[in-house]
């Protein structure tokens, strides 16, 4: 198998947390042969190519973060420059977060379902993965507790063609956390980190408070 994979983060490769992924994902995925080219989104020279490779290549991957629960906007500006192919041809779609919770990316999840069909394509499924704010921040050894586990899926999507197996399924971890850590987080974030982010604030030179709605 030959796979187009598109990465459709607006942050430049260099510190794109997409990136790091699929670092780890294709090196699974090559295992068995699986060969790949790879073109970022967030590199608007790139855009010409891609086009050209998205109506070339019959194996459509397209990675990419959750930008305010749903697709980031440059991704969707160059999606809407393609033309729907019918050719039988098949996407499927690895979509990570920062906050770790399933269920805050299942609408995002729902709508990438519709938009292979927009596209004119089969749909693979989805590899739904949250938990990925620390990849941009931390040291090599955190970096990699994050990212390694996506080299096992890249194994899986290129044994299965798809990320439907239950191995997919259950990669995504905790639909929604335990009642007790609701009640922890919640406490973290209205004390520390509410204090965290308003010194984050006025370092950068806000001068209002962080609820500040002057157009209610
Ligand atoms: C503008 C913006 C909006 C974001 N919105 C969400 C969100 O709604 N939910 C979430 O869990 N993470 C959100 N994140 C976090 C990213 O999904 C996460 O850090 C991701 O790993 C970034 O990948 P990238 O570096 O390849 O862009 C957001 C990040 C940015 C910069």
């Amino acid at each position: 198998m030959h796979v187009l994979i598109i990465n459709g983060s607006p942050r430049v490769k260099k510190y794109s947390n997409t990136d790091k992924i699929l670092e780890k994902f294709t090196k699974g995925m090559c295992e068995n042969g699986t060969t790949f080219e790879q073109y970022e989104v967030s590199d608007k020279a790139q855009w010409d190519d891609m086009r050209e490779a998205f109506n070339r290549n019959k194996n459509i991957l397209i990675a990419l973060p959750l930008y305010v629960e749903c697709i980031p906007g440059l991704l969707m500006e160059f999606l809407e420059t393609l033309t729907p192919k019918n050719d039988g041809s098949q996407i499927a779609f690895i979509l990570q977060s920062g906050f770790a919770e399933g269920i805050q990316l299942r609408c995002g999840e729902a709508y990438l379902e519709i938009l292979a069909e927009k596209l004119g394509c089969g749909y693979k499924g989805t590899l739904v993965k949250g938990d990925n704010f620390s990849i941009r921040f931390t040291d090599d050894k955190m970096k990699n507790k994050v990212t390694d586990p996506y080299t096992e899926m890249g194994r899986e999507f290129a044994a299965n063609e798809n990320f439907n197996s239950e191995a997919c399924r259950k990669f995504t971890g905790p639909e929604i956390f335990p009642a007790h850590m609701r009640f922890i987080l919640g406490l973290v974030f209205n004390t520390f980190a509410k204090k965290a982010f308003k010194m984050i604030a006025a370092n950068i030179g806000c001068e209002q408070p962080l609820d500040y709605r002057p157009y209610r």
